[in-house]
């Protein structure tokens, strides 16, 4: 028997083939998952040898990119989207997916081209109401209200984008089950796939997430499309991050991030306001840094507070770093520069909900504490780019003088930096260079 000819199971969850029918996938250990596939040899003969071809990277044509309207959407997709590129945008409940790409697919269909929005969750009404809300009044902007993907795809026909909300809610005909399950989800998304593919239609399939914060359905989901985008926004919050976990045309560092009003989403040009409240009182515990995403850059403000413990051990808590990092700054700055962390519980923040990550963050960090420990303000025009180690040094930072213009352009006078750093340019921003976490210190404290 050749091989193709022997049945195989396939998990819909994992992907992982078995020869026999298992209850449990042996892989992912999910229940129920295993699929018996169709042998793969049928009419379909080998090609021989002499029909295939390669081609030379200069004879493919290169692809031209399709403007989604948002400037910030086009920076996070690496310029716009891709004739043929699937995108899966997920994201909370109500977090906005729906508006987000119904305003797209308005300032697209205003540019003249035809849009298709595929709604298997809201009515003919409700999506033309909320359109007309959000100005994407236009005749180019074509509405299919119902939960079957074939009758939807049916419609394609001269279209030049495509919207489906949601991968979740919509039922592949060839599939059985209810929509939303494994297979069915699989099924939507494959089909999608390949009738963007074969008419060069950009698409962007909506997909609902997990508690855990996963596109709900198979794990093989996010392999099978060309990028995923996750819309995400804090619930107390008005503001909206959009950011591409996985992108087959561009970078996945960018970051766009939107205001959520009346009238639907609007960009935030100025996103250094978000995370600094702009030169308020120097209060003991502020230090600023520029943090970096993707090709933005911003001022973020980190607020430390400590106050006399009670316990015999410390408390440490963290909001927007990593708490470990709030432990360990505490032992080198009580080590290596004789600030007394040890007697006082440090409470961590950086304003706005935004999360550091860099570690060019590490010497505004330390300046919070060793300012909140002291009782003594730091400087309210100055900001700390450094990465400290546990020897007390201060190390070089990536793209520093990106960071320094943002930081002269929104008005700081004075930049903490490490002394190994060569600078080249003239700034008009004073520069202390520290070779120690103590020296840096003593430049803005004493
Ligand atoms: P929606 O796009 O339906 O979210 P999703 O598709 O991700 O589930 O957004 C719903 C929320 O957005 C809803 O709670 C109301 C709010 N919203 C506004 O504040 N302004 C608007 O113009 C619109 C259309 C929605
Ligand atoms: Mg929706």
């Amino acid at each position: 028997m050749a091989k193709g000819d022997r049945v195989r199971y396939a998990c819909t969850e994992c992907g992982a083939v078995s020869p026999v029918w298992t209850g449990r996938c042996p892989t992912c250990g999910e229940w129920g998952t295993l699929e018996r596939e169709a042998p793969t040899t049928g009419g379909e003969s080998p090609r021989s040898a002499g029909s295939v071809k390669s081609v030379s990277v200069t004879d493919v044509p290169a692809q031209e990119r399709i403007s989604s309207g948002f400037e910030e959407l086009d920076r996070v997709l690496g310029g716009g989207w891709v004739p043929g590129g699937v995108f899966l945008l997920g994201g909370q409940p109500g977090i906005g997916k729906s508006t987000l790409l119904l305003q797209t697919c308005g300032r697209m269909a205003d540019r003249g081209i035809q849009v298709l929005y595929v709604s298997g969750e809201e009515s003919e009404s409700q999506v033309a109401l909320r359109a007309r809300r959000l100005g994407a009044g236009s005749e180019n902007l074509r509405l299919f209200c119902d939960s079957d993907l074939a009758l939807a795809l049916a419609a394609l026909d001269g279209c030049g984008f495509l919207v489906v909300d949601s991968v979740q809610a919509m039922r592949a005909p060839e599939e059985s089950g209810w929509p939303g399950t494994p297979s069915q989800v699989r099924g939507v998304a494959q089909t999608c796939i390949e009738a963007a593919k074969s008419r060069s239609i950009p698409t962007v399939l909506v997909g609902h997430i997990t508690k855990e914060g996963r596109i709900a359905g198979p794990m093989l989901l996010e392999h099978m499309v060309d990028g995923v985008l996750s819309f995400s926004g804090e619930d107390y919050s008005q503001y909206r991050t959009l950011r591409v976990n996985k992108n087959r045309f561009g970078s996945t560092e960018e970051l766009g991030i939107f205001e959520m009003a009346e009238d639907g989403l609007h960009p935030v040009k100025d996103v250094s306001g978000l995370y600094w409240n702009k030169g308020g009182a120097t209060v003991p515990g502020v230090a600023m840094t520029v943090a970096l995403e993707g090709s933005l850059s911003l001022v973020a403000e980190l607020q430390a507070l400590a106050v006399g413990t009670a316990f015999p051990y410390p408390k440490r808590t963290a909001r927007g770093v990593d708490v470990s990092k709030v432990q360990l700054f505490s032992a080198v700055l009580e080590k290596r520069c004789g600030v007394g962390c040890g007697l006082f519980d440090i409470y961590m923040n950086v304003a706005g909900g935004l999360m550091l990550r860099e570690p060019s963050a590490d010497l505004a960090l330390c300046a919070a504490i060793a300012s909140a420990v002291r009782d003594v303000p730091l400087p309210g025009d100055c900001v700390f780019l450094g990465e400290v180690g546990l020897a007390g040094e201060v190390r070089p930072v990536v793209r520093l003088s990106r960071r320094l213009q943002e930081a002269s352009r929104l008005g700081f006078k004075r930049a903490v930096i490490s002394s190994r750093e060569s600078l080249q340019k003239q700034l008009p921003l004073e520069i202390v260079q520290a070779a120690s976490l103590k020296e840096g210190l003593k430049a803005v404290m004493e």
